[in-house]
């Protein structure tokens, strides 16, 4: 599939708002300030097409970007910011799962989680959701251009191990948007699961 294609469909307020659900879709998501967003980009080779931000919290509404007609990439808003008053992170809590547990045209989510902060309590809640909802799921260790190479292996080593434990089709690769690291192995993931 050719990423640098993709196209800004739509930015939804809540689930009942976004596409027909028919084709393929595979759906960003992770705590804010992950690197959704910049990894979305650079995927895309697009520097703006989806948001990002130094400040948590940036991507409010759920944004969708067209790969064609029947593939679609969405960009989920991130969860974790300490500052979103408590009622704002319940509700998103429960569109989030009714998402992964309804969304038929759903076939993967890639989760994001800073290489120097991974499998936190909601990260670990997620990955179980996608898990029972049948997803298969693609680990990315973001900002991995933080960490030496030998501290980045030893990591995602870690965290292949951890992941055993949910019993499902979990893959896991550093990721970095600065240096283009774990982008290849992005694409492949992708291609498998759109079929293409
Ligand atoms: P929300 O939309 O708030 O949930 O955040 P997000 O997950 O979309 O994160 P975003 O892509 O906006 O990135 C957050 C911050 O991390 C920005 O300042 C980015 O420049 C930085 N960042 C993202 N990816 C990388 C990376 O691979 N390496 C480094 N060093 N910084 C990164
Ligand atoms: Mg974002």
């Amino acid at each position: 599939i050719n990423y640098q294609r993709t196209t800004f469909l739509t930015s939804a307020p809540d689930i009942r708002a976004l596409p027909a659900d028919t084709g393929i879709e595979v759906a960003f998501a992770g705590r804010s300030n992950a690197g959704k967003s910049s990894a979305l980009n650079t995927l895309t080779r697009q520097n703006s097409l989806a948001r990002t931000s130094k400040t948590p919290g940036r991507t409010q509404l759920i944004n969708t970007f067209s790969l064609d007609e029947q593939r679609r990439l969405i960009d989920l808003p991130g969860y974790g910011f300490a500052k979103v008053p408590l009622a704002v992170k319940e509700k998103w809590q429960k569109s989030l799962a009714e998402y992964l547990t309804k969304r038929a045209s759903l076939k993967g989510l890639v989760v994001l989680m800073d290489i120097r902060h991974p499998l936190k309590d909601l990260d670990q809640d997620l990955i179980q959701w996608a898990i029972d909802s049948k997803l298969s799921v693609l680990i990315l260790l973001t900002k991995a251009d933080k960490l030496a190479s030998g501290a980045r292996k030893k990591t995602v080593l870690e965290v292949r191990e951890a992941t055993l434990a949910f019993m499902g089709d979990i893959t896991v690769h550093a990721f970095s948007s600065l240096n283009k690291l774990g982008l290849p192995e992005l694409e492949q993931v992708l291609d498998l699961w759109y079929g293409a």
